[in-house]
């Protein structure tokens, strides 16, 4: 059976003041279905870079990246963000919830651009939010949540559509280490579920609950484990 995503050759500069900074220089990667993969690394070795573009957010300089056999390249606008809507959840440090919305309409706004009919995106969102243990922060704003709350409903909205690949930038980066706990205990058991995941961490004991480990230096793979 063919990777869920593969990374081939993968180059990423970014133009700085007259010198080019190679963020990615030649990453090869293939994430199995199924499969939880830490991304590890020092500040600015590229984590985030690679998990932008697996996320079909950023494109490649040089080399490709597929996505269940399609190749992101060949893909326009409209068609990234589509992909990205059915296939990825993301999940970011700063949880990123749009502070006038509500944590319902935080969560139904990510069924927008779903094929699923409207009148079961409140059902959907409130299952989720239910099984999360946030149903009763429904109404709030992101403003009135606690850190863990709001990562909670960040994941809520991460997962409404059902996605194959879970993304997680340093998802625990905010929070005090018993909340961090039970958002990857959550994670944990997506993957234990069938999820695949691929999260970055600058955290040891983090990244020792992954399948895998892949750590980057400077924009290479230096290592990449079993565990
Ligand atoms: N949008 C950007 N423009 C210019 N340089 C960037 C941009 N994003 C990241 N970089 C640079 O690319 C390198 C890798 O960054 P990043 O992927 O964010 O690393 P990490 O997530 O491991 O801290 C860093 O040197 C960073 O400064
Ligand atoms: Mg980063």
């Amino acid at each position: 059976m063919t990777a869920l995503a593969r990374i081939i050759d993968v180059h990423r500069v970014y133009p700085r003041a007259g010198v080019s900074l190679d963020a990615l220089s030649g990453v090869t990667l293939d994430i199995e279905r199924g499969s939880f993969v830490a991304i590890v690394g020092r500040s600015g070795s590229g984590k985030s870079t690679l998990l932008n573009l697996l996320g079909c957010l950023d494109q490649p300089s040089r080399g490709q990246v597929f996505l269940e056999d399609v190749d992101t390249a060949t893909l326009d606008d409209k068609q990234a963000s589509r992909l990205r809507n059915r296939f990825i959840g993301f999940l970011f440090q700063s949880f990123n919830l749009i502070p006038q919305m509500s944590v319902l309409e935080n969560v139904e706004t990510a069924l927008l651009y779903s094929d699923r009919p409207e009148h079961e995106w409140r059902a959907r969102a409130s299952g989720l939010l239910q099984r999360l243990g946030i149903d009763e922060r429904s109404s709030h704003r992101p403003s009135e949540l606690s850190g863990g709350e709001a990562q909670r409903a960040a994941l809520a909205r991460a997962l409404v559509n059902e996605p194959e690949l879970l993304l997680a930038d340093e998802p625990t980066g905010n929070l005090d280490v018993d909340t961090g706990e039970s958002v990857l205990a959550l994670l944990d058991e997506l993957v234990a579920e069938g999820r695949t995941l691929v999260l970055v961490t600058h955290d040891q004991s983090v990244a020792a609950r992954a399948h895998r480990v892949v750590e980057l230096s400077d924009g290479k793979v230096i290592r990449d484990s079993l565990r």
